[in-house]
């Protein structure tokens, strides 16, 4: 439909129906402030959907991107009204920012629905606030472009660059151990997250911000620029621009974001070392398109991915290096071959057309197709005894001594006795130890949080020991590192093998050909499962209950079982 023609627009059915509330919507939306001429030029409504929060610090700055989407809506003759929704700070939220993943996906979904939307520009940043604003926005599959707020500045303490997380992590193992002093300790707590923006490594938050460019959600550039970069706003008032257009043009998500885009997703994710987060994410936003990505295509695409961008944790660079050698165009120009080249994306071009011309301008930061830092993908996927259903591991940032790996289990029976127990100097375990720790997944934590990686146990650093392998149903933070096997499904809060290991019990792990093996007779497995009991339910009311009875394990997104599949139809 070109702009002058006069096609129905979704929004007319709650201002120009010929009955009393089309006058009162008018009415009370000129309560705002605007003048008669919005009507008369029956302006398209562009829903510019903020997750802006004061409890969010990523998204904090994300009233000013809004104020630069609007300027591009009005300019492309459209009428933006911005709403705001439930948003997800990571650090803040207990037990998990993962168990109110799809509570916001359904706020988003039913506000885009119920509201006078012609289209939506989702703005987003922290980790859980991409893949929920992009869930719900399939499901309500209106036209829609994303708009992340950007990573945050290169962290710098006392001339060293630190990444958020991924540094954090590593200099409180030292704190601990009393090799950084208090006074330090008060420097890095202002130093490494110095501006707004999310996490500025390659963990979950630019993992998916990166996927949602991938996948054609986003101008092409979109997802790496800085945060306070000028360009983020410059970039903002296009994608205002674009959204009126996506309107004219009826180009929804479901045309975007078919199969082949996924797979696109999934190659860039592998070719970033992103987050292990994004299995379930991706899944999860596949499935409200009516689309399953089994695991064994995440392994399938990882074996014959090389991983490229040498971006902390896997790497050494951060975001802000990543976008000035040329961000995620660069990268996918870089494994174009492996792409589904003719994906439509939201400018309207298809991936080809996107980053057949764009240039790397730091080698080092993305490296040549043929010069891979590793030659397959960040993250593979494992399966054997221990986890029928899969688990994943990010082998990129594991110890490489440790990919192939034999030794005695010595179990945590939840989050909170690990925690007491890793401060213990006497704790019996070694360098071949594999730590095991249960009840940390989706039912049993609950809401799968990221406790999978857990801290080194005092007794081990003490030995200078850095890395153990690890083992749980939980996920990790994308900043995190280290050999850790995550997302074990089943879990074993619902009687997965994981429940009946027992501290002395050999476990093997071997990335290269993905086992991962209880060394236990058989028969012994039976009687142990046999004797299985779930944990009582952590919640018998509201929300909390609603997720203990719907959400679904790892291997299938952990989205709510009555919310998987296309539901536009609905709409
Ligand atoms: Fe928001 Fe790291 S805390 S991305």
């Amino acid at each position: 439909m070109a702009k002058d023609e006069k096609r129905k627009l979704r929004s007319d059915a709650w201002f120009y129906e010929n009955e009393y509330y089309a006058f009162a919507r008018r009415a009370y939306l000129r309560s705002e402030g605007f003048n008669r001429d919005i009507f008369e030029e029956r302006r398209p409504v562009i829903g510019v959907c903020n997750s802006w929060s004061e409890l969010n610090h990523c998204n904090r700055h994300l009233r000013e991107v809004a104020e630069a989407v609007k300027r591009g809506v009005w300019k492309a003759g459209g009428l933006p009204l911005e709403f705001p929704t439930i948003s997800l700070g990571e650090p803040f939220l207990k037990p998990t920012s993962m168990l109110l993943r799809n509570l916001m996906a359904m706020d988003v979904e039913e506000s885009i629905r119920a509201n006078p939307l012609d289209a939506v520009v989702l703005l987003c940043g922290c980790d859980k606030t991409t893949p929920a604003q992009l869930m719900g926005a399939a499901s309500a599959d209106l036209p829609a472009i994303v708009v992340p707020g950007g990573p945050q500045l290169n962290a710098v303490w006392r001339n060293r660059k630190l990444g958020s997380g991924t540094d954090g992590r590593k200099l409180y193992d030292e704190y601990r151990m009393g090799r950084i002093t208090e006074e330090e300790w008060c420097e890095i707590e202002g130093a490494v997250a110095r501006s707004a923006g999310h996490c500025m490594v390659m963990g979950t938050a630019s993992t998916m911000t990166s996927l949602a460019e991938a996948l054609g959600m986003t101008l092409p550039g979109c997802a790496s620029i800085p945060a306070p970069d000028s360009r983020r706003l410059a970039i903002a008032e296009l994608s205002g621009k674009r959204a009126v257009e996506l309107v004219y043009e009826d180009l929804r998500p479901s045309r975007i974001m078919t199969r082949e885009a996924f797979e696109n997703a999934i190659t860039v994710s592998m070719a970033l070392g992103g987050s292990t987060n994004a299995v379930v994410h991706l899944v999860a936003m596949a499935g409200r398109l009516g689309i399953r990505l089994e695991l064994e295509l995440f392994d399938r695409i990882s074996r014959r991915t090389p991983y490229l961008a040498n971006i902390k944790p896997s790497g050494e660079h951060l975001m802000e290096d990543f976008f000035h050698a040329g961000g995620v165009p660069a990268l996918m120009r870089e494994i174009l071959p492996l792409l589904h080249g003719d994906c439509l994306t939201v400018n309207g071009r298809t991936v080809r057309e996107n980053v057949e011309a764009a240039e790397c301008h730091n080698r080092d930061v993305i490296r040549p197709f043929g010069q891979p830092l590793h030659p397959e993908g960040g993250t593979a996927i494992l399966r054997g005894n221990l986890c029928p259903r899969g688990a994943v591991i990010k082998q990129t940032a594991a110890s490489p001594h440790l990919l192939t790996h034999r030794g005695p289990a010595f179990v945590f029976d939840n989050y909170e006795q690990m925690k007491q127990m890793v401060e213990r100097e006497d704790l019996p375990v070694t360098k071949d130890s594999v730590l095991v720790m249960k009840n940390c997944g989706p039912k049993g934590a609950p809401g799968f949080p990221e406790w999978g990686h857990m801290p080194m146990p005092k007794a081990l650093l003490a030995q200078e020991v850095t890395d153990v392998v690890r083992i749980s149903d939980a996920r990790m933070s994308g900043t995190s590192f280290g050999t850790v096997v995550l997302h074990v499904a089943p879990e074993s809060a619902v009687g997965g093998p994981l429940a009946i290991v027992e501290t002395g019990d050999e476990i093997l792990l071997g990335v290269p050909n993905r086992k991962l093996e209880l060394l236990v007779p058989g028969d012994e497995i039976e009687r142990r499962l046999s004797r299985f009991t779930p944990p009582p339910p952590h919640y018998s009311r509201g929300y909390g209950k609603l997720f203990l009875d719907h959400v679904t394990q790892a291997d299938e997104g952990c989205d709510f079982d009555f919310l998987v599949g296309g539901a536009a139809a609905e709409g």
